[in-house]
């Protein structure tokens, strides 16, 4: 097995991940919250279970879609709010095994993964609607708690041991516990224990390895790991009414953020009550992972980076590498000002062409570039620098700002 150390590399370069909403949720297809925000009650839901046989699921096909997209890892919905275990729990009748489907989606999902070259994360939510003691309303005995935390501790505990190695440890929603009601600390160590070169994250109200922004690109502080998690609509499970999709070049432009601010992205996608991937996000992540495959090298294992932004898109950096992803094109010239460094080289990324350029006062110009953008949805270009590229706040600077790393980088 992997340890920390090696699993944390693997991460930090990764970039890309996909994060995998699914469960009875999935067939009414109005969202994961459903049940609650419906108040459904435990009896009426729980009836889902018997219609949950997916003819057309296949995992693989998920994994491989993952794959094409240029992600290099998965994070799966073993259990969400609602309780439904898509593994073989021996805690709960509660189960994808126990109940229609008759099958253990975890391990399906965790073979899948290993197939397609991908790490394999685990998402678990610690709040669970359907165990009698397991929204927390109003339980102020200690045993009663005690009985539910155990009980999620015994599946945190079959999910580390069943399936062979795991690279991510993804909780949600620790309301309405602290650590201490929790015992994360107890659980994590166990975890580590059993899976010595797990990563875990942030939401069991410990810090742990890495930090969660959800719908949002933020940096976290640069001695630490993160991962934005997003939805590629506006809906984390299956919802038939939500054609909001982010387009190929939003996604693209986000994982820039992400790449720059030394982070990674999860997008989501939300298989319907079938298993298929919704065909929207099929092709939008075709389409990203042909991009990746022509430009990977601007996004892959980059830096983080003291850099800013331009009205015609992003930048992110690698060694002495400074990448243009540009997304507004704009013509046969293209200047950059606002570096302390100076250039070496430039060249289109997708096809290694070179690109003449001149040397400015605190800045590049780029010359006999095509009037029409080259690539699609978003021309990568790489400016070799004779040092690290930053921008400068020397005094040839227009409007000077304070700081040039913005954190909070938003959502393109
Ligand atoms: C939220 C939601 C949940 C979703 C998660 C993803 O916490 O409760 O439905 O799974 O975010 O980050």
């Amino acid at each position: 097995m992997a340890d920390s150390q090696d699993n944390k590399t693997w991460f930090r370069s990764a970039r890309f991940g996909m994060f995998v909403h699914w469960g009875l949720y999935s067939i009414p297809g109005r969202g994961e919250w459903v049940m609650n925000r419906e108040n459904i009650p435990v009896g009426e839901y729980e009836k889902l279970a018997a219609r949950f046989k997916p003819q057309r699921c296949d995992i693989r096909s998920w994994a491989r879609l993952a794959r094409e997209a240029g992600m290099k890892y998965m994070v799966f919905t073993t259990k969400h709010h609602d309780g439904f275990c898509l593994w073989d729990s021996r805690l709960t009748d509660y189960t994808s095994v126990k109940t229609a489907a008759g099958r253990d989606f975890v391990a399906e999902y965790v073979a899948a993964c290993r197939a397609e070259g991908l790490k394999a994360g685990l998402y678990f939510s610690l709040m669970d609607w359907h165990h009698p003691d397991g929204d927390g309303h109003g339980i102020t005995d200690p045993d009663v708690r005690w009985r539910f935390v155990e009980y999620v501790h015994g599946q945190v505990r079959e999910l580390c041991t069943r399936y062979g190695e795991i690279s991510i440890l993804w909780y949600d929603v620790p309301w309405p516990y602290d650590a201490e009601n929790w015992r994360s600390a107890e659980l994590n160590s166990m975890v580590r224990e059993l899976q010595p070169g797990i990563l875990i994250n942030n939401r069991s109200r410990t810090d742990e390895d890495f930090g969660t922004p959800e719908q949002h690109v933020k940096a976290e502080d640069p001695d630490r790991d993160w991962e934005a998690c997003i939805t590629l609509n506006e809906n984390w499970g299956y919802h038939r009414g939500d054609q909001n999709w982010k387009s190929p070049r939003q996604v693209i432009m986000t994982l820039a953020d992400c790449a720059k601010g030394g982070g990674n992205l999860l997008l989501n996608v939300g298989p319907d009550g079938d298993g298929v991937i919704p065909p929207e996000s099929q092709r939008i992540l075709r389409e990203v992972g042909a991009w990746l495959g022509r430009n990977g090298e601007a996004i892959y294992a980059t830096d983080r980076a003291d850099v800013g932004w331009g009205s015609w898109g992003k930048f992110t950096v690698k060694g002495k590498t400074l990448y243009l992803l540009i997304g507004n094109w704009v013509g046969s010239e293209f200047v950059l000002g606002r570096l302390s460094c100076k250039p070496v080289a430039a060249r289109f990324v997708a096809t290694g062409k070179p690109i003449e350029f001149e040397t400015l006062p605190h800045g590049v110009r780029l010359r006999g570039l095509p009037e029409a953008p080259p690539d699609f949805p978003v021309t990568a270009i790489a400016v070799e620098m004779d040092r690290v590229p930053k921008h400068s706040s020397g005094p040839s600077c227009l409007n000077p700002v304070h700081s040039w790393f913005d954190p909070e980088v938003g959502i393109v």
